[in-house]
């Protein structure tokens, strides 16, 4: 069985006046050993945050595709790694977005993650336009396979599917959709990976807030949660913490 994993992202937010919160977020994780939890946070919080975070996993949100060269105001997994950070996202939509990031970024961005030994969150999800348009699933489909890398295992390449639209807007898909769209990325993962894809996590992004966690994460094929604006804050975060706990008992 999969187990859960609770990821934060905390964006372009947090200052080290914030420490306090991922102190007590790694408390409650500690206390909910069923459940893996981790922390994505900015460059700049990376090592403050491994310093309090008490074995709580800290992650980055990016990273530059080479290990080092002339790319001014990058990151490379190297740096990340000596930080401490144990793991990155890589192909969020805000990046897809604001940095035209392509899935052939994501690619070699995961790839670059895994060559320094960091676990990687890889991010997919479709547009409202497309959704409406009722592409999701071939938007989906087609960046899962330009953006997996090779050799992708469940030990360190964790799935999200984030519907863009339903990001920081309050808005979820219903339940049913959020399942069928989860199918549609195991199927995926099959194709590419055999039966390696039954390990693998596919988590669901997009407005998981406490009171609506607990519905997502027992759905089918859904395997933990990507959290922004709720993981900014252990009063808000946490209940998402318990509600994964309470799926796996
Ligand atoms: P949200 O963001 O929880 O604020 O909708 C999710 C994400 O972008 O990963």
């Amino acid at each position: 069985m999969r187990r859960k994993l609770v990821a934060g992202n905390w964006k372009m937010f947090g200052l080290k006046t914030d420490l306090g919160e991922i102190e007590k977020i790694a408390a409650a994780a500690a206390a909910n050993p069923q459940v893996d939890v981790a922390l994505c946070v900015p460059f700049t919080l990376i090592a403050p945050a491994v310093a309090v975070a008490a074995g709580l996993p800290i992650g980055a949100q990016d990273l530059h595709e080479a290990d080092k060269g002339p790319h001014t105001g990058c990151i490379s997994g190297a740096m990340l790694a000596e930080l401490g950070a144990t793991l990155t996202i890589v192909g969020h939509s805000e990046r897809r977005a604001d940095q035209h990031e392509t899935s052939h970024d994501a690619w070699a961005k995961a790839a670059a993650a895994r060559r320094h030994g960091l676990k990687v969150i890889l991010c997919c999800g479709e547009t409202e336009a497309e959704h409406n348009a009722g592409r999701a699933e071939r938007i989906v489909q087609s960046q899962i396979e330009k953006s997996l890398p090779d050799l992708a295992g469940p030990e360190w390449l964790t799935l999200a599917y984030e519907p863009r639209w339903a990001i920081g807007t309050g808005k979820t898909p219903s339940l049913e959709d959020i399942a069928a769209m989860h199918a549609i990325g195991r199927a995926k993962l099959r194709t590419m990976v055999g039966d390696a894809a039954d390990g693998i996590r596919i988590l669901y992004g997009g407005s998981v807030t406490g009171t609506n966690a607990e519905a997502i994460l027992a759905t089918d094929n859904v395997d933990g949660a990507l959290v922004g604006g709720a993981s900014l804050t252990a009063e808000k975060f946490v209940p998402i913490i318990e509600a994964a706990a309470r799926v796996s008992r």
